[in-house]
């Protein structure tokens, strides 16, 4: 009979207490489901993102839920990138950032015809360039929170659009798919590079879900995009709050450089049948 080196708790096993965090984008969409299933699973969470507004909203919900604190920061910013840094060691002090969730994103959408250079560049800026530079940027905290049981965390928000090129929105998002799998192999990279230093890294990648960015296409192609999917429907909250609590726990402490996809097995099919039948 195999049997655990030490007895273990399954609560325990998927547990965030005491654990410090911050979520970039964490004021609507994604981010905010995972902020709160951060706080709901014990840990003290900090938010980020452009609009000192929305970080207000996002705050006082979320507080209901455990220690949340805000900041308005855009993370392609370098000054603002220091003050979440400066922001994160006060509040977090001889503790360290426990885990980091590289949730901002930016997408957009053209023909390739009209397709602009700046917006291929903001796209590429915000899900690659400032992933890259705000994890660099907080290091030494990670750094503080690793230990070898226990590394930190580092979840970047990819995409299936980086799995597979995505078609049934109808308008091409080149940036958006190349960006996310372009983060997918940074993940990668970034994993080898500080798995020696203690910290994991590792990305989801969601199909659809409502939120902000999603809406607008859910809005007018909603059934052929959750005909998609083999499981006919788009994901809930608690299915990335789930993925996210499992990479951020002891249970995903040996899970380093993945990317796992959370999208119902879309980006490895075809759709369901009878959503091919019908067209
Ligand atoms: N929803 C989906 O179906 C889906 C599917 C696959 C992947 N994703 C990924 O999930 C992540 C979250 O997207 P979402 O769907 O939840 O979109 P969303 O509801 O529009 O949320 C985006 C969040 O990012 C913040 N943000 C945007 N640019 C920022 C910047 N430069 N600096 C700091 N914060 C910034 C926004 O707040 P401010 O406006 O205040 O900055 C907002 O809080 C993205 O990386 C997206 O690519 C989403």
């Amino acid at each position: 009979m195999a049997k655990t080196t030490s007895g273990f708790e399954v609560p325990n096993l998927f547990s965030a207490a005491g654990k410090t965090a911050v979520v970039t984008g964490g004021s609507s969409g994604l981010g905010l489901i995972m902020a709160e299933a951060l706080l709901r699973g014990g840990a003290t969470v900090l938010i980020a993102s452009r609009k000192q507004s929305k970080c207000d909203e996002a705050q006082a919900y979320l507080s209901a839920f455990g220690d949340c604190f805000a900041l308005a920061a855009d993370v392609t910013v370098a000054q603002h990138r220091q003050a979440l840094r400066d922001y994160a060691a006060e509040l977090f002090g001889s503790k360290g950032l426990s885990i980091l969730v590289n949730n901002a994103g930016a997408n957009w959408g053209a023909s390739i015809e009209q397709y602009p250079d700046d917006a291929f560049a903001k796209v590429m800026n915000t899900n690659v360039n400032s992933v890259f530079s705000l994890t660099r940027d907080l290091l030494p905290l990670l750094e503080m929170a690793a230990n070898e049981l226990n590394p930190a965390r580092v979840v970047n928000i990819g995409s299936m659009d980086g799995l597979h090129v995505p078609i049934v929105q109808r308008v091409p998002t080149f940036a958006y798919s190349a960006s996310k799998a372009a983060l997918h192999h940074l993940t990668r990279t970034l994993a080898v590079d500080l798995g020696p230093r203690g910290i994991t890294v590792n990305a989801i990648a969601p199909g659809f879900f409502h939120s902000k960015m999603a809406d607008h296409v859910l809005k007018e192609y909603g059934d052929d995009i959750a005909g998609d999917s083999p499981l006919g429907r788009c994901g809930e909250p608690e299915e990335i709050a789930g993925a996210l609590i499992y990479l951020v726990s002891r249970a995903g402490a040996y899970t380093n450089g993945i990317v796992l996809p959370v999208d119902g097995g879309t980006h490895i099919s075809k759709g369901r049948r009878d959503w091919m039948e019908s067209h």
